[in-house]
């Protein structure tokens, strides 16, 4: 069989934590390892993603240019990768040649057969900047669960996937002022026109395929109906689009990112005398994705509608997304200073990469969110790999040393041995084969470990230190067996544990077939596994404190403060006489020669009404409406050009006299007190 398998390109634009690495690199590596040993021609690869706005961002608070970023950060990921034994056929970059003329030929193929709708739409554009706002420069409130950071393509909170129209009080992160819509020229993949292929190729056929959380997203996207996505920019870094006149436009770095694993395939083939095609347009061959929840979209529909309306490429068999690794039960974000980066750890741990691939593979997030502690990495270390694993395998090369000189016996009893093999090792290493064909990394690697339990219970009950004293003959029979268990483990661990893998094999001296003959003559025992010390965990625990509030402070010093005297004192008293509630904005207007005034129909649970807000140069009607607003409720009533106010909305104002609604986080009922 042949495989075609694809982590994520990673944006190189900043260092990548461990969450990364649990979700969209180790696993795909542990397939790749094991489809390799199973004898298929497989082809691994990833690269960085360097276009787009995450890179231009970078740029800007680096203070240096899109190239210098992806020049630092695609080094960095690669020596990472590197470390922590993610053994990539090769690791490309989109910013390479190959990779612009791929994509640039992918567009011009889809465009010549007439598949884009080309749509003069309105974008947001910073007036202050000049430049039209690439979703990733637009930040405001998720409509989805009012996080207020939400980016224009995604909420990074609840991972809904956005068009910058949809944020409710949008924000330029480059002047943090709201953008004004203009129009420009886009060039769209009608999503909308591939429903039914879609219903065919996934709703009705991946049910029973791909993980449930995988479906489940994709099942809910096309039965919600797609929208056309626009696969063009304004913007001046990325794969230029190869048309007049699109003079100043770039592809969308969503549209070029997944390109990216044909051109890296490409320039792999063209290093290893191999062809590209038969990887990327002979049915025969089955792709893979290895990705994160967020990524879903792009990998299960927008890419497949790609491939499918080009015609030439095969079609994903499999996209075993995970769910998100949180840490120390908060989610990971390298913004917030709450994460553990690749090469922090590797700085801290470097000989522990094992050791966190086991870590990470046992507590994979396969079928949702799961904790990294710091803790249970110590435990795992320590209760698993060096009291089970490690445990084993130092007691079997031991007592083979003292007994026999460090030779593997002749089974005197064959048939006992075989029997005992098939029950324990055999067994074993089908079920663990079995698990990894369907994807189930954290059960294959528990039934590896389960293997080196029965090794332990093995030798626990056939006792051979004290059976040789009576029974010779038995215990070259027992030891046998239980060598063939250190061999059977070594296979095992080539896919989970490489290294130690290597160490296991070099102890055995084996290093192909991974059957121990009698006579052959093993090596002097290695420890495989220590244990870590609490202080070293106790500081890593400590510093990811510590780095959250510094972050924290750089957060304060870095938002613009407002200098006003606090008001006089008042007391508790005063305060209650203040009646303040929830309501839900049902309708909104501007109020005729008032420029400043928007008149609001207000839903407070037990009654509905009008307030007047001045708010009108900040805030459409249309967009109000459906906010949840906290509101004075027994203010008395006011009348301004001629309308009966009854009430105030409550706003916050900065230093530069932006006005933002003061809201519940999460959606209360309505007429819920403010206390
Ligand atoms: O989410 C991300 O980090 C993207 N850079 C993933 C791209 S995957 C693929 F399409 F290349
Ligand atoms: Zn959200």
């Amino acid at each position: 069989m042949r495989f075609l398998i694809t982590s994520a390109l990673p944006y190189a634009n900043g260092p990548k934590h461990i969450g990364h690495l649990a979700g969209a690199y180790l696993p795909a590596d542990i397939f790749t390892r094991y489809a390799k040993a199973q004898g298929h021609d497989v082809a691994f690869v990833c690269g960085s993603d360097e276009h787009g706005a995450a890179i231009t961002i970078q740029a800007l608070k680096e203070n240096t240019t899109p190239r210098e970023i992806v020049d630092k950060y695609h080094e960095l990921l690669k020596k990472c990768f590197i470390e922590f034994n993610i053994d990539f056929d090769i690791y490309h970059r989109t910013s390479d040649p190959i990779h612009h003329a791929t994509a640039q030929e992918f567009f011009t193929n889809l465009n010549d057969k007439g598949i884009f709708q080309i749509d003069e739409s309105e974008q947001y554009f910073d007036e202050e900047a000049k430049v039209f706002l690439a979703d990733r420069y637009i930040k405001g409130t998720c409509p989805n669960c009012s996080y207020d950071s939400a980016y224009g393509d995604q909420c990074e909170r609840c991972g809904k996937s956005l068009s910058p129209q949809e944020l409710i009080e949008p924000r330029s992160t480059l002047s943090g002022k709201k953008p004004a819509l203009k129009a420009t020229k886009h060039w769209s993949l009608p999503l909308n026109k591939y429903e039914d292929f879609l219903q065919e190729w996934i709703v009705k056929d991946k049910k029973d395929k791909w993980r449930n959380t995988v479906y489940g997203q994709c099942k809910s996207w096309i039965d919600g109906g797609l929208q056309p996505r626009a696969v063009t920019r304004d913007l001046d870094w990325g794969v230029k689009v190869p048309l007049k006149e699109a003079e100043g436009k770039v592809l969308y770095v969503w549209f070029d990112a997944p390109i990216g694993y044909i051109s890296a395939t490409k320039a792999w083939a063209e290093q290893n005398n191999k062809n590209w095609k038969d990887y990327w347009c002979n049915k025969d061959t089955k792709l893979v994705h290895f990705i994160g929840k967020d990524n879903i979209v792009f990998h299960c529909i927008i890419f497949p509608v790609m491939l499918y309306a080009h015609g030439e490429f095969i079609l994903p068999d499999n996209v075993p997304a995970n769910e998100f690794l949180n840490l120390e039960g908060d989610k990971m974000s390298t913004s917030r200073g709450w994460s553990i980066e690749m090469h922090e750890f590797l700085e801290a741990f470097p000989e522990k990469t094992d050791e966190l691939r086991y870590y990470l593979t046992a507590i994979a997030p396969e079928t949702k969110d799961s904790d990294f502690t710091w803790k249970g990495f110590q435990t795992a270390n320590k209760s698993e790999l060096v009291d089970i694993l490690g445990n084993f395998v130092n007691r079997i090369v031991m007592l083979t040393h003292k007994f026999y000189g460090g030779m593997v016996p002749v089974p005197a009893l064959k048939m006992e041995a075989e029997i005992l093999l098939d029950a324990e090792m055999r067994g074993q290493v089908e079920k663990v084969h079995k698990l990894l064909s369907q994807y189930k990394f954290r059960e294959a690697q528990f039934e590896l470990m389960n293997l080196a339990r029965a090794g332990n219970k093995y030798l626990a009950d056939a006792e051979p230190w004290k059976l040789i004293k009576t029974d010779e003959e038995r215990t070259k029979t027992i030891m046998f067996a239980g060598l063939q268990v250190a061999a059977g483990l070594a296979k095992l661990m080539r896919y989970f544990l490489p290294k130690k893998a290597e160490l296991l094999a070099k102890i055995l001296n084996i290093d192909a077939g991974f059957i121990l003959e009698p006579h052959h003559k093993i090596n002097e025992a290695e420890y495989l596994f220590k244990p870590i010390e609490d202080e070293l965990i106790d500081a890593q625990i400590q510093k990811l404190k510590q780095r959250v509030e510094e972050k924290k402070e750089a957060l304060v010093r870095e938002i613009e403060t407002v200098e006003k005297p606090i008001k006089a004192e008042i007391t508790i008293d005063d305060f209650n006489k203040i009646d303040l509630r929830v309501g839900t904005i049902l309708e909104a207007k501007k109020v005729e020669k008032a420029d400043k005034l928007l008149q609001l129909t207000i839903h407070l649970g037990s009654e509905t009404r009008t307030i007047l807000s001045g708010i009108a140069q900040h805030y459409s009607p249309e967009e109000v409406v459906g906010l949840q607003v906290t509101i004075v409720a027994n203010l008395a009533p006011r009348k301004m050009r001629g309308i009966e106010s009854y009430g105030m909305i409550l706003m916050a104002e900065d230093a530069n006299g932006k006005l933002v609604f003061v809201s519940p986080k999460d959606e209360v009922s309505n007429g819920s007190e403010t206390r």
